[in-house]
């Protein structure tokens, strides 16, 4: 999969802007606060829908403007195609492809894919679980409908059910009606952890491999998710804990709970690995990210390296540089001393995005 060219109009800081990508790597560079991860946000909404950065849309929009639009052009196996968000002060956002607009969210991601790596994610392995199953929905949101929909039906009865713990603490009464949310909410989740499962096993094998050859150790990593439980288990842990769950207000189980825990030689990497495994761990999650969906697609997607080059060392570097040197890269940093050679250049500076021969 190919990025041709993306446009912004009014998008975060950049008020207009076109940048065509060669399909290799492409290096935006540029002072702090140019907007280049804004560039990269803006790719990345093509393919996820949403960002990373915020979940305000509002924010998107240039300070000051009614109006904000992305669009790429991309090509796949079959064809070129166009995706295209806008989003309004007044109304909601607007998905499209090709010039046909798109109701569902499902229906929008995954026609696009990208695998995005931003500093961030380089404490994954230290970070809360919540980041952790983050990597885990972004992931497989770009390579399953059916996780998407499931995903986004998992979040609204969650809430309503949350709401409804609350008020059955004013209006017992109200207890029985919890049963239904229940039901649903295990249905879900039950679809949720056994794609969760089913990917975790697929990503540690990739992460074993790639981490072997980047570390060229002895170390053999392994992944653990929670695991797969059907809407039974879910069921009866929703029904038995009701009490306890109206005294807290909140749902206490269920795939929102859910953790990947990552072991070095058996030792949990949070507490137990160096500072430099963890980030090596991370570069091998985020590159067994991309084998996994040329598994499931047959194609690479393209890959978003956020301002992550100068956080990384000269072998992690070589190691990333190599190993994605056929694959398209486009990547933001502020270090011109760091541009790989053979690298197709993009400046940014007032707003305008150049190529530089
Ligand atoms: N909605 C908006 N309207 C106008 N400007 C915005 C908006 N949202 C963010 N900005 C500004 O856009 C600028 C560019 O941000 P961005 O994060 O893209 O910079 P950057 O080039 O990646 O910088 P750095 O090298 O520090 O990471 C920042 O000054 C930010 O405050
Ligand atoms: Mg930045």
């Amino acid at each position: 999969m190919i990025c041709q060219s993306a446009s912004y109009t009014d998008f975060r800081n950049i008020q207009s802007a076109d940048i065509r990508f060669c399909d290799g790597i492409n290096i935006i560079f540029g002072d702090n606060a140019v907007g280049k991860t804004s560039a990269i946000e803006g790719i990345y909404l093509c393919a996820l829908g949403r960002s990373h950065r915020t979940s305000k849309e509002k924010d998107f929009i240039r300070f000051g403007e009614e109006a904000a639009r992305v669009s790429i052009v991309y090509e796949d196996s079959t064809r070129q195609n166009e995706l295209a968000i806008a989003w309004s002060q007044r109304g909601r956002k607007q998905c499209a492809k090709n010039g046909v607009l798109i109701r569902k969210m499902s229906e929008f991601i995954g026609n696009f894919r990208a695998v995005l790596f931003t500093p961030e994610h380089l404490s994954i392995i230290k970070d809360g679980p919540a980041e952790r199953r983050g990597f885990l929905d972004n992931a497989i949101s770009q390579l399953d409908r059916v996780y998407v929909a499931s995903l986004q039906r998992y979040h609204t009865v969650l809430q309503q059910r949350n709401k409804l713990l609350q008020d059955c603490m004013k209006d017992p009464g109200l207890i029985p009606t919890v049963d239904i949310w229940s039901q649903q909410l295990a249905e879900e989740a039950a679809v949720i952890s056994k794609k969760r499962e089913e990917y975790v096993r697929s990503c540690e094998e990739y992460v074993k491999t790639i981490f072997h050859d980047m570390t060229s150790g002895r170390e053999i990593p392994e992944m653990v998710y929670t695991g797969a439980r059907d809407a039974a288990w879910f069921y009866s842990k929703l029904t038995e804990n009701v009490q306890r769950e109206i005294l807290y207000g909140s749902t206490l189980y269920g795939t929102h709970k859910d953790d990947v825990t990552v072991f070095i030689n058996g030792k949990e990497a949070r507490s137990f690995a160096s500072q430099g495994q963890q980030r090596s761990l991370s570069l091998a999650m985020k590159l067994a990210e991309g084998e996994i969906a040329k598994d499931l697609t047959g194609e690479y997607p393209v890959f978003l390296f956020d301002d992550v080059l100068s956080e990384l060392d000269d072998s992690r570097k070589e190691y990333v540089m190599q190993g994605l040197s056929h694959r398209q890269v486009i990547m933001t940093t502020c270090e011109t001393d760091v541009l790989p050679k053979n690298s197709y250049r993009i400046n940014v500076k007032d707003g305008i995005f150049r190529y530089v021969p």
